[in-house]
């Protein structure tokens, strides 16, 4: 069992603390906020509560933290964490600069902890088989992905919320949606070499853009074409074309509340399949993968690379939706 604090008691430190109730791998037993009206919600779920992450880096009881917290947060939260030996499961996006990210995992690997993302999309039982054909080569070779991830969940926002921030979340949905497509592309294509992004606001008051598109061109010479709305109602989206074969992915639901998805398989033969998967918990089967981590017993599924990759690519979506060129991923 790994004893963890939450940190950032908002919308996603409240799905995870529920989620993880009775877990036998991954036991809340802190939870930090500086907002003191979360101190309610700790006490509801029976956890200690504290306003500062210094009280659960200096608890000894607790062995990792679980960051859920601004995305500016994330890379100083990281290497705080991890210079005080707790592992570190952070949310997306891990950090906002190539720079930072390699600080950070840095940090981890310096002081021997593990670290994790909140990529969750990768764990979904289709996304796993997509993984699993592409790796075996019934694909062939990778020419394409189109995905989609888009929502209207933050239309209720108020404008002065962090993650309508041009700092906080630049690119408008890039940070919220758009960087789990980017995540799964660079988990298939590997690093990306140039990316174009524009971003609009055409449905919405959103300051900051409600309409993202972007093209990444991948080293392997693969292109993804990620598309991430803030003004549409909810769709997930995830197809890979290769030389052998395509597949595409629905989701049912948004990751908050799983329901299932329905796979489309189209290989050599030229039939198109359709696989329906059920309800499956692909947070909590993340959080599981940091803790066996943590603990030892099995190494990350994401690649520390990939973290980097991924984040490098989003560096250059950022300052392309800013200059409306073609950037260069560093
Ligand atoms: N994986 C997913 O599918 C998914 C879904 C939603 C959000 N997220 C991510 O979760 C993170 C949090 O997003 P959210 O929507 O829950 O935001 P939120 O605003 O609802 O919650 C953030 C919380 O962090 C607290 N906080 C701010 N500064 C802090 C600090 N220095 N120390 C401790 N607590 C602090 C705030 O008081 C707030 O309660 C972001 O990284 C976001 O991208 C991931």
């Amino acid at each position: 069992m790994v004893n963890a604090a939450i940190v950032g008691l908002g919308w996603w430190g409240r799905t995870i603390l529920t989620l993880l109730h009775g877990n036998a791998k991954l036991r809340i037993v802190k939870a930090i906020d500086v907002n003191p009206e979360s101190a309610a919600i700790a006490r509801e779920h029976g956890v200690a509560f504290a306003s500062e992450l210094d009280a659960a880096l200096g608890d000894p009881a607790v062995q990792a933290v679980i960051l859920c917290t601004p995305h500016t947060l994330h890379t100083d939260q990281i290497v705080r964490a991890a210079t005080a030996k707790k592992h570190v499961f952070c949310e997306k996006p891990l950090s906002l600069s190539r720079a930072d990210v390699e600080r950070a995992v840095a940090a981890c690997n310096a002081n021997r902890v593990a670290l994790a993302v909140g990529h969750e999309r990768r764990f979904e039982p289709p996304m796993l088989e997509i993984q699993r054909l592409a790796t075996a080569g019934a694909l062939g070779t990778l020419l394409q992905i189109e995905a989609n991830f888009s929502q209207n969940l933050f239309l209720s926002l108020a404008p002065d919320n962090w993650r309508l921030s041009s700092t906080e979340a630049p690119a408008g949905p890039m940070t919220a949606t758009g960087i789990h497509m980017l995540d799964l592309s660079v988990g298939l294509c590997g690093p990306a070499k140039r990316v174009l992004a524009t971003v609009r606001r055409l449905g919405s008051n959103l300051a900051n853009g409600d309409t993202l598109a972007i093209l990444v061109d991948f080293k392997s010479g693969a292109t993804a074409l990620i598309s991430a709305i803030l003004a549409t109602p909810f769709d997930g989206r995830f197809a890979v074309y290769g030389s052998k074969g395509w597949v595409e992915v629905r989701d049912k639901s948004h990751p908050q509340d799983p329901k299932g998805w329905t796979l489309l398989k189209c290989l050599e033969a030229g039939t198109v399949e359709t696989v329906d998967y059920g309800t499956a918990f692909a947070v909590r089967d993340n959080l599981e993968a940091f803790a066996d981590a943590a603990a030892g017993r099995a190494p990350y599924a994401v690649p520390q690379e990939q973290m980097i990759w991924n984040i490098a690519a989003l560096e250059a979506i950022f300052k392309s939706a800013a200059s409306g060129n073609i950037e260069t991923v560093a």
